[in-house]
Formats: structure tokens, sequence, C-alpha cells
């Protein structure tokens, strides 16, 4: 069997073709960063435009490099929300259009499970596990209890992760997406020369908030650059920038572990995903912390960590294999949940 995958909710068109056992025939990412760079941020419009003259070649490609027909494809899953509506509108119609013409099953996915699910690509992870997804547009704790049974424990109540990554690089003169150049710079920094408050530290459980923390960031870089120091005390900024963030996931990610087994019992399996967990220092941080609580820590490796369409394959592969699939007219959903139902089971039932 062989699933091929659709992703295109921001800025990526991506398409992947994955075998049921795991093999990962091809996974295409054809990246528009360049087209929105200028704009220091992605452009709705020109996103929308850009994955409709990206697709089919995209496709096609995903196809040649997996050296097989589009009739070799078994099922066809794609992403319906959350993310940009037009965005959305041309990878979802595009998977809806392949399943109607080979006459194959649909899945719909959520762009949200398929990051907190590609851990289960990678390596052999038994539910339920910890998830934190730290992206440029969510900042989340999930239960992954099984597949479609997700609980959020926690969530930023303002800016996601990524985007206080980006907003900081922005600051400093980096073009976006910012968050491997504050990483870069980060590493370069003597830690202690500037300090910032962790947000919510003690206050609404597990929950996150940025916003307060870029606000702090903008103000001393701001007074930096009145006095003519900022291009020196850069990577200091960005060092403090990330201790903080360092400091805010360890304490909020023992919070959400005690949460958790409260639910669950004793946490064996801790997963981080998303664009964010490529970032090295975060990767470790977490990982010493989670070995210390006597658990597993799983990371994608950082071309899985990003948007691509090989999870959003894996999602549906997951999904098919217990007899989801979905309707053709499942709409797009921009600000679709984690926890919203979007398939339908083997008898044809909404679940
Ligand atoms: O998952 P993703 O590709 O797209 C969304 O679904 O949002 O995440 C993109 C985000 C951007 O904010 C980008 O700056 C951030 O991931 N990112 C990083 C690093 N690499 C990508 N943030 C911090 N450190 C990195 N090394
Ligand atoms: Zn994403």
């Amino acid at each position: 069997m062989l699933v091929l995958g659709i992703e295109s909710s921001c800025d990526e068109t991506a398409v992947a073709i994955l075998s049921q056992n795991k093999n990962i025939l091809s996974n295409i990412v054809s990246s528009q960063v360049s087209l929105h760079q200028q704009y220091g941020g992605v452009v709705p419009e020109v996103a929308a435009r850009a994955h409709l003259k990206l697709m089919a070649v995209t496709l096609e490609q995903a196809l040649n490099i997996a050296q097989i027909k589009l009739t070799d494809v078994s099922a066809i899953a794609g992403v319906i929300g959350p993310g940009l509506y037009g965005s959305l509108l041309i990878g979802s119609t595009t998977a809806k259009t392949l399943a109607l013409a080979l006459n194959k099953p649909f899945i719909a996915v959520n762009h949200l499970e398929a990051h907190i699910l590609t851990p289960r690509l990678l390596y052999n992870i038994e539910f339920p596990y910890l998830a934190l997804l730290i992206s440029g547009g969510h900042t989340m704790f999930v239960a992954v209890e099984h597949i479609n049974k997700y609980q959020i424990l926690g969530t930023t109540i303002d800016d996601a992760l990524g985007e206080a990554y980006d907003k900081t690089a922005r600051l400093l003169g980096y073009p976006y997406p910012g968050g491997k150049h504050i990483e870069a710079l980060s590493n370069q920094g003597e830690p202690g020369l500037f300090k910032f408050k962790s947000p919510l530290y003690n206050k609404h459980g597990c929950n996150f908030s940025f916003s307060g923390l870029k606000t702090a960031v903008a103000q001393q870089i701001h007074q930096l650059a009145s006095t003519n120091s900022l291009l020196e005390n850069a990577p200091h900024i960005a060092k403090a920038f990330e201790e903080t963030i360092l400091i805010t996931l360890s304490h909020k990610t023992q919070v959400a572990i005690q949460q958790f087994t409260q639910q669950y019992g004793k946490l064996n399996n801790f997963i981080v995903s998303g664009g964010v967990a490529a970032n090295l220092n975060i990767r470790n941080c977490l990982q010493k912390l989670i070995v210390s609580q006597k658990a597993n820590f799983y990371a994608p490796s950082a071309e899985y960590c990003g948007d691509n369409a090989a999870m959003v394959a894996w999602a549906g592969l997951e999904k098919l294999t217990l007899g989801f699939s979905s309707n053709l007219n499942t709409p797009v959903k921009p600000n679709l949940r984690i926890e919203d139902n979007i398939n339908i089971n083997d008898n044809n039932q909404e679940l």
C-alpha cells in the first residue's frame, strides 16, 4: 500500500509518498520562503498563488523520485486545517480531486496531528504519550491517547513560540523565518549579560505566553540601538532570549508531565515536534529533563520538524489502517482544532 500525502497549509508546497512499511519513497518540499522574505512574513494571497503554481510540479517530482505512477497510489491524505484558507484550499482540493479521479480513499488530516504523530513514523512509540508541539503558528502540550484522541493540556494564550523567534530575529535584522538565525546568534552570546522574565512561570498550569517577552526584548533592542551598542550586544540578547525560552519550556514541561501522569499514569514517552523543535539547544535541554524523569525522549530529525508531507502521509496511513477515511465534501477549516472530528469510519459514520 502506498499513501500520497499533500501539505499546503502555510508557505510550503509539499508532496510525499509513503509505503505501508514506513518507507518514505519521496518527500518533496517546495519552499516559498524567498517569495515572502521581502514582506517579513507570509502573505496569504501570495502563498495561495504560489501553491497553485507549485502543486503540479511538486506532485510530479514526488512521483518521479518514488519511481511510481499515480495509479500505484492506494490512498490520498491531505491537510484541511488549520492554516491559511487559500493555501489549504489548493492542497486539499488537489488531494480530493486525485482521490475522486483514481477512485481511492481520501483521508483528511489535521496539520497539528500530523506534526505530533511524525515521531511514530520515525521511531516505535506506543500510546499514550506526551507531545510538545512548537511551531510558527502553534505552541501546545497534547496528551496523545490514540489516533483521533488528543487532549490539549496547555497552549499559548497569545503568540506561538516560532512567532516570538521570528519577531526577535526581525528586530535584530534577520530575514524571515528567523528561528535558526537566533539559535546561531545565541550560540555566540555570553550568558547572564541580559535577563528577561520567564512568562507565566508560576501561573496558568502549562499554558504559555510569549507576547510580554517579545515586548521586553523589543524595548531592550531599541534602547541598545539608541546608544549605538546593538551590534556588539545582539548575540547576548539572543542568548538571554533563548535562556528565557529554555527556562520556560523546562518548567512548563514539568507541569505538563504532572498533569499527564495524573490522568494516564507514569510518563514513558515524550516527543517534541514542529519547526522550532529543529533547535538543538531546545532539544538538548528537553532531552536532559525527560531522561532525568526516566522517560524516553524523541524528536524528529530537522527535515521532519518543519512542514513536510511525509508527516501527512503518515497520519493518513495511521488512520487508514484503523479504518478511518473522510468524505470528499469535508471542508477546509482554517481554525480547525486538534480535537475536531474530520474522519468517518468503515461504515461511513462520522466519529
Ligand atoms: O512547523 P513549521 O515549519 O511551520 C508551522 O507550522 O508554523 O515552523 C516554522 C517555525 C518558524 O517560526 C521558524 O522560525 C521556526 O519554526 N524555526 C526555528 C528553528 N528552525 C525553524 N526556531 C528556532 N530555532 C530553529 N533552529
Ligand atoms: Zn507546521
